[in-house]
């Protein structure tokens, strides 16, 4: 059983970029959803005790849709709530030396990422991967990730469903990206990332499967971040 990950900061803690009504109904109505069908559809595919990246892999190689896209978006966003920061910092010497060889300088990597973002038809996700030839900013389509993509290493992504930012920003998806790439892109978590990319450190793992909770208490529900412990 996968336990939805608790948030890396309070509700609030990402306002005004980010409101606490968008995180809240983020995390626990969207992702929650995404964990409870994971966990029923891998079980119905044989897949208990697997890891969240291998179920996501063996769902994509067996062309299981529905558990692909449940079990991608389980793991997207656990990935997306390390890659805010209510901490916000510039890039370090080593991943500013990355950015600029690839895009030329901060600038011109946040205008790329934007516009991509904003470019992305329907629903998806923008990211910053490394890969062979240096970094990358690429889209995916609704649930696709990087999972599948052979020699790609996630560094950051952002939501570009209108779930992440509808609430603040309406239909201006432009805004909320620059918003986020300003304010909120945690360039600390991309910056061990990248160090994992080259083989320093392991990298983001979605938490591991526990055992079923076979006697979840029915009665009144304790707050979402008390309730599902990373
Ligand atoms: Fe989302």
């Amino acid at each position: 059983m996968f336990t939805l990950p608790k948030l890396p900061y309070d509700y609030d803690a990402l306002e005004p970029a980010m409101s606490a009504d968008t995180l809240q109904f983020h995390h626990d109505k969207h992702h929650k959803a995404y964990v409870e069908k994971t966990n029923a559809l891998a079980a119905k595919a044989g897949l208990e005790g697997k890891s969240l990246e291998d179920v996501v892999r063996a769902a994509s190689r067996t062309g299981e849709k529905t558990l692909f896209n449940n079990a991608a978006q389980a793991w997207n966003h656990a990935f997306f709530w390390n890659c805010m920061t209510d901490r916000f910092a510039a890039p370090d010497r080593r991943l500013k030396a990355a950015i600029e060889t690839a895009f030329g300088s901060q600038d011109a990597f946040a205008d790329q990422f934007v516009e991509q973002g904003a470019s992305q038809f329907g629903s998806g996700w923008v990211w910053l991967a490394a890969g062979p030839e240096g970094l990358k900013i690429m889209t995916t389509h609704d649930a696709d990730d990087t999972l599948i993509k052979d020699g790609l290493f996630p560094l950051l992504v952002c939501d570009v469903w209108e779930h992440a930012y509808y609430l603040d920003y309406q239909n201006d998806r432009k805004a909320f990206l620059t918003s986020w790439i300003e304010k909120l892109a945690n360039f600390e978590f991309a910056a061990e990332q990248l160090a994992a990319s080259e083989g320093q450190g392991e990298g983001f793992r979605y938490p591991p499967p526990g055992p079923a909770q076979a006697h979840a208490p029915e009665e009144e529900a304790p707050g979402p971040r008390d309730q599902y412990p990373a």
